[in-house]
């Protein structure tokens, strides 16, 4: 079973993310925890590249491209064989950001972020994804709160993460079939409960 975790930064998705892989490690089912991007030897030295502020020459395409290589990498080398080996694989963020960032937000084609996101992917669909849904103002609230990574959000602007997060509700919307959407602003604990009532109900089929 592939899960992963989408939603604006700030909404939790690293949280629910870690909590639910304990819940499962302390439960006996094997899997492992991942995030985007990152997970490989060479989709951490690509995440290094895309998140050096250094690199502010680069074009829109190259950083979908470099998502996309470093997602290529680690569904290849890491998240295909563990699906095959029957593990549960989580990974913090998968290409729906890509569609949210990169197309709602940014500047990229829709249809060439669809396409590529296929590729990278082999085609491996996510079969349960959260949405973990707070508003950018929501967002803001709890980046402010925290000095360092303040400076990271506003980095873009506000007309740029309701762009996001308003992509995020379409992606939603066309993906009904694996999505749930949760209320990030519920406690850690209810959002919690909430996603291990889903997983456990699709373990168990
Ligand atoms: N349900 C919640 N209610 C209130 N605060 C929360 C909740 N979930 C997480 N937080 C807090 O919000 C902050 C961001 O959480 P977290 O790092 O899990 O978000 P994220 O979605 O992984 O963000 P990023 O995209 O930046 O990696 C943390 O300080 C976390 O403790
Ligand atoms: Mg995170």
């Amino acid at each position: 079973m592939f899960i992963t975790f989408e939603g604006l930064d700030f909404s939790g998705k690293s949280t629910q993310a870690k909590l639910l892989y304990e819940y499962l490690k302390k439960h006996k089912v094997k899997c492992i925890l991942l995030r985007e991007p990152g997970g490989t030897a060479i989709s951490e030295k690509v995440r290094e590249i895309i998140l050096d502020r250094e690199h502010i020459e680069m074009t829109p395409l190259t950083e979908f491209m470099l998502f996309s290589a470093s997602r290529s990498q680690l569904v290849s080398q890491v998240i295909k064989p563990h699906l095959k080996k029957g593990y549960v694989v989580i990974c913090d963020r998968y290409y729906d950001s890509s569609i949210a960032y990169q197309s709602f937000g940014g500047k990229m084609e829709l249809n060439h972020v669809l396409q590529v996101n296929n590729i990278a992917a082999g085609g491996l669909v996510p079969d349960i994804t959260f949405l973990i849904e707070i508003t950018p103002k929501a967002a803001f609230a709890r980046a402010s709160s925290r000095r360092n990574s303040k400076d990271r959000m506003e980095n873009k602007n506000t007309a740029f993460y309701n762009k996001v997060y308003k992509g995020f509700k379409e992606i939603a919307a066309k993906n009904r079939k694996r999505y749930t959407v949760i209320n990030g602003t519920l406690s850690i604990d209810r959002i919690h409960n909430i996603i291990i009532s889903i997983v456990n109900k699709k373990l168990s089929k």
